[in-house]
């Protein structure tokens, strides 16, 4: 990157044409053979008044005289409009790998953050709901994002915004108060609280006074009640225990589980800049924002007609509260593309109360998970549990080691690492608007584009290098220069473009940027790996692909790490 910006400055200097505007044309050829990046000058032609191959012809020529011997550019080629630059690879390769191995795993680091705050709120299940594999996608994709965006120099804050409030609570304090027993449910929270759910859902179906009954109770639960706050935080710490265990699992850790029923009492300010600046409307006994026509947004209720608030207005309130308290840069939401509407009117009422930070709140949507061509053993119906996925994924994945006759010690703990990874890494693999297509068959194939298969080449650069050990060689001031080869340099190319990698998973909020991109790299590293026997090569050349081998486990495990998963040693 440094080098094609050294490039386009230069030509700057020579036509006067900014530099931005060459650096963008700059682009990587197809081909190999046609050099290491290139630059089209047929844009050129109308300010510079001669044909595209007359400009390159002259630019090349006078490039040659600026680019001595030591500049990491080696050659420069003019071809028919076109200026080919092909860079000294013993010098590229030199200067990346003894970066990589210098930094370790600060490698891909950028301080362009410049410590402001990014919120990434991500996660956000509903308590008294089974934590279920779609919960993963928000999970997975957050946790990265808040990765990425630490390594790029932000100051992170992570907040899983709890759905712990709302006119659900009062039909499950109705319900528990009908059917409830509180050891049964101590004993199985999740379930048996979705148990007697179910069972109001299906008796308010012949008896409508229980929705009464339920809004009653919410409204006592909103007013404070002692007794009907004590059971909502019963239900809460029950369902919290089984949410943690899950985050364990998957090394997941937030800064504040500051949920919806924290914003219980900051509504009303909420209220009252609305009213103030005459936003409210009533309708049918309910107070509603409306939008202006070209927005296309149905209109949000902020108060319904009982008084009590609603899912949006809470959310108005977290983000005027996270604003205060963080000073936000950019305030994202990791949640499904079917709340994409309910975002959009949340942050049109921010920008609606005169709000300027209301555009640096994002919604980062993403699409369903679909199992094509398997049921899955779950507990209740078609909810498909988190943690049954999970420990499959481990299972199948401990019987696969097994039969590959490893003799690992440490099955268990591997089998952990690679199954929660292949799990992770389905759900980072394509863009996260994509639906996820679950087959055990895509998630555990070791040798397709899989987490194990990552892990798998980690690995095995793990063990060459401690084989180099053992058998005592040091590879420690290898002459890096050697590694000139074709599929040598190539992996060169690759690890030097880890931080833009970096960053473009923090530009679009992708995380696949980066499972793309490691992907890339470890298929490239296997080719290398089977067409050259790295320990049998001549002395000064095996020290060289030792240290390129090392800077590759460097770069995988760097990048696993942003995706959130481990790597081992051993497999
Ligand atoms: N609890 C919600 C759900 O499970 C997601 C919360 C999303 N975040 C928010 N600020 N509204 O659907």
């Amino acid at each position: 990157m440094k080098d094609e910006l050294y490039i386009a400055n230069l030509i700057a200097e020579k036509t006067g044409i900014e530099a931005e505007k060459i650096a963008q044309l700059i682009a990587i050829p197809p081909e190999e053979k046609m050099g290491d990046f290139a630059l089209p000058c047929f844009s050129f032609a109308k300010t510079m008044r001669r044909s595209p191959a007359l400009i390159s012809d002259e630019l090349a020529e006078s490039l040659r005289k600026e680019l001595g011997p030591d500049s990491s550019i080696g050659r420069v080629e003019s071809v028919k409009g076109y200026l080919n630059f092909y860079m000294n690879r013993a010098k590229a390769s030199s200067k990346v790998v003894s970066e990589i191995l210098e930094k370790r795993e600060e490698y891909g680091n950028t301080d362009i953050g410049g410590k402001k705050t990014v919120i990434v709120e991500f996660s956000s299940p509903n308590i008294a709901k089974p934590f279920h594999i779609g919960h993963l996608c928000s999970t997975a994709i957050g946790n990265s994002l808040s990765k990425i965006y630490d390594t790029l120099g932000y100051n992170v804050v992570r907040i899983n915004h709890l759905g712990d409030w709302g006119t659900q609570f009062g039909k499950l304090i109705s319900a528990y108060k009908r059917w409830g027993d509180r050891d049964i449910i101590l004993a199985d929270p999740i379930n048996e609280l979705l148990k007697i759910y179910v069972r109001f859902h299906e008796e308010a179906e012949k008896d409508p006074s229980l929705e009464d009954e339920a809004r009653h109770y919410f409204k006592l639960l909103e007013e404070g009640d002692e007794e009907v706050t004590e059971l909502w935080q019963f239900f809460k710490d029950a369902s919290m225990k089984e949410f943690s265990r899950m985050y364990k699992k998957l090394g997941i850790e937030f800064d504040s589980y500051a949920g919806e029923s924290f914003y219980s009492d900051k509504m009303p300010e909420v209220v009252q800049i609305l009213q103030d600046k005459g936003l409210l409307e009533e309708s049918e006994g309910a107070q509603i924002v409306r939008f202006d026509d070209d927005k296309k947004l149905p209109p949000c209720i902020i108060l319904k007609s009982d008084g009590s608030t609603i899912y949006a207005t809470r959310d108005v309130a977290a983000a005027i509260y996270r604003k205060r308290t963080y000073d936000f840069y950019k305030n994202i939401y990791v949640v499904g593309i079917p709340q994409a509407l309910h975002f959009k009117q949340v942050f049109s009422i921010i920008e609606k109360m005169g709000f300027d930070w209301a555009d640096s709140c994002v919604h980062v949507g993403f699409g369903y998970v679909r199992f094509p061509d398997r049921v899955l053993s779950t507990r209740h119906g078609d909810v498909v549990l988190l943690e049954d996925v999970l420990n499959e994924s481990i299972a199948k994945t401990k019987e696969i080691i097994e039969k590959s006759n490893s003799d690992i010690e440490n099955i268990d703990e591997v089998s952990e690492k690679i199954g929660i990874g292949a799990i992770l890494y389905t759900f980072l693999k394509n863009g996260r608007e994509k639906d996820i297509i679950f087959t055990w068959d895509d998630i555990l194939d070791f040798e397709g584009e899989s987490g194990p298969y990552v892990q798998y080449t980690y690995a095995r650069g793990r063990s060459i290098l401690r084989k180099a050990r053992a058998e005592g060689v040091n590879y420690e001031n290898a002459d890096l220069s050697l590694l000139t080869g074709d599929s040598e340099y190539k992996i060169v190319k690759m690890l030097a473009g880890f931080g833009k990698a970096i960053q473009s998973a923090a530009d679009k909020n992708e995380p696949c940027q980066i499972t793309r991109y490691i992907t890339d790299v470890a298929q490239e590293f296997n080719k290398f790996y089977n067409n050259c026997n790295i320990m049998k090569s001549e002395e000064g050349l095996r020290d060289a692909r030792l240290a390129l081998t090392e800077s590759v486990c460097i770069c995988i495990k760097k990048a696993l790490g942003l995706l959130g998963i481990e790597t081992v040693e051993r497999m």
